[in-house]
């Protein structure tokens, strides 16, 4: 048995939040019978669950694949300015899914994709902290002190990053090669960092996205996760990072 808004999720529906909110408006019924309340358990091999009418099976639905995206592709399905998507990579007959985040029109690298909008939804929200590490080629050489606040953390227009982890592969007066590692995806969250410290982004690929990494998947090229790596994902995505507590005299009183 299985709780009907994750049922909902799994089917591709959205958070489980926004499944929830389905269930309360009155969309969804199972064996025939509106339910809108929380709390109802069903059995996907049994009970027939129907969004405003449509019937939905787990089975053939919930779908997860990995693509090492070209640059020069967009990370939406359809685009109205007719550029190529990353729908064009995706084999036919494949179940609709959506990208797990989005990339850059000029990043290539892994992205994940899938109609499992609860997994989605915690592998991109940075509470749950899931690292996705890209490599960025950038101008010039980057000094001990920029290393320090890229790590630590810097101001870009409007917010402050979060802590990241920093590594220099390859040092040149004209072009480094750095690895970062963050949890965050602010838009253009990596190039507008590099770029605060006065090192224009000249290639970036995403690298790995929490334990999987891209591997030698040709660009373009698109495949199914096994069982194993969608669980190392949902263990990586189950861990969601401690609050930040403020510390208050309280809090000291408390821990002396
Ligand atoms: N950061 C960027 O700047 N671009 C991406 O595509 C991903 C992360």
């Amino acid at each position: 048995m299985i709780r009907l808004q994750k049922f909902l999720a799994q089917c591709g529906l959205g958070s489980r939040r926004a499944c929830e909110r389905l269930i309360e408006a009155g969309e969804i019924s199972v064996n025939g019978e509106i339910v809108a309340r929380q709390g109802v358990t069903i059995d996907p091999e049994r009970d027939r669950v129907r969004v405003r009418g449509k019937e939905l099976a787990l089975e053939q639905r919930v779908t997860y694949l990995a693509m090492n995206k070209p640059v020069g592709v967009v990370t939406t399905m359809r685009d109205p300015q007719g550029r190529r998507t990353v729908a064009d990579l995706i084999p036919e007959r494949v179940p609709r899914v959506a990208p797990v985040g989005r990339l850059d029109f000029d990043t290539s690298g892994l992205l994940l994709l899938t109609n499992d909008g609860e997994l989605a939804h915690r592998l991109t929200h940075p509470r749950f902290g899931v690292d996705k590490t890209y490599r960025a080629v950038v101008r010039g050489q980057l000094e001990a002190d920029e290393l320090a606040a890229l790590s630590r953390g810097i101001r870009l227009e409007g917010f402050r990053t979060q802590a990241a982890r920093v590594r220099v592969v390859a040092a040149g007066p004209q072009r480094s090669v750095v690895d970062i590692t963050l949890h965050e995806g602010k838009n253009r969250q990596v190039r507008r960092m590099f770029e605060a410290t006065g090192h224009t982004v000249i290639a970036l690929e995403r690298r790995a996205f929490g334990p999987l990494s891209l591997g030698n998947l040709r660009a373009g090229a698109v495949r199914v996760l096994t069982a194993r790596e969608v669980g190392a994902l949902r263990r990586a995505a189950s861990k969601a990072e401690p609050p930040v507590w403020k510390s208050t005299s309280r809090s000291r009183r408390a821990t002396s």
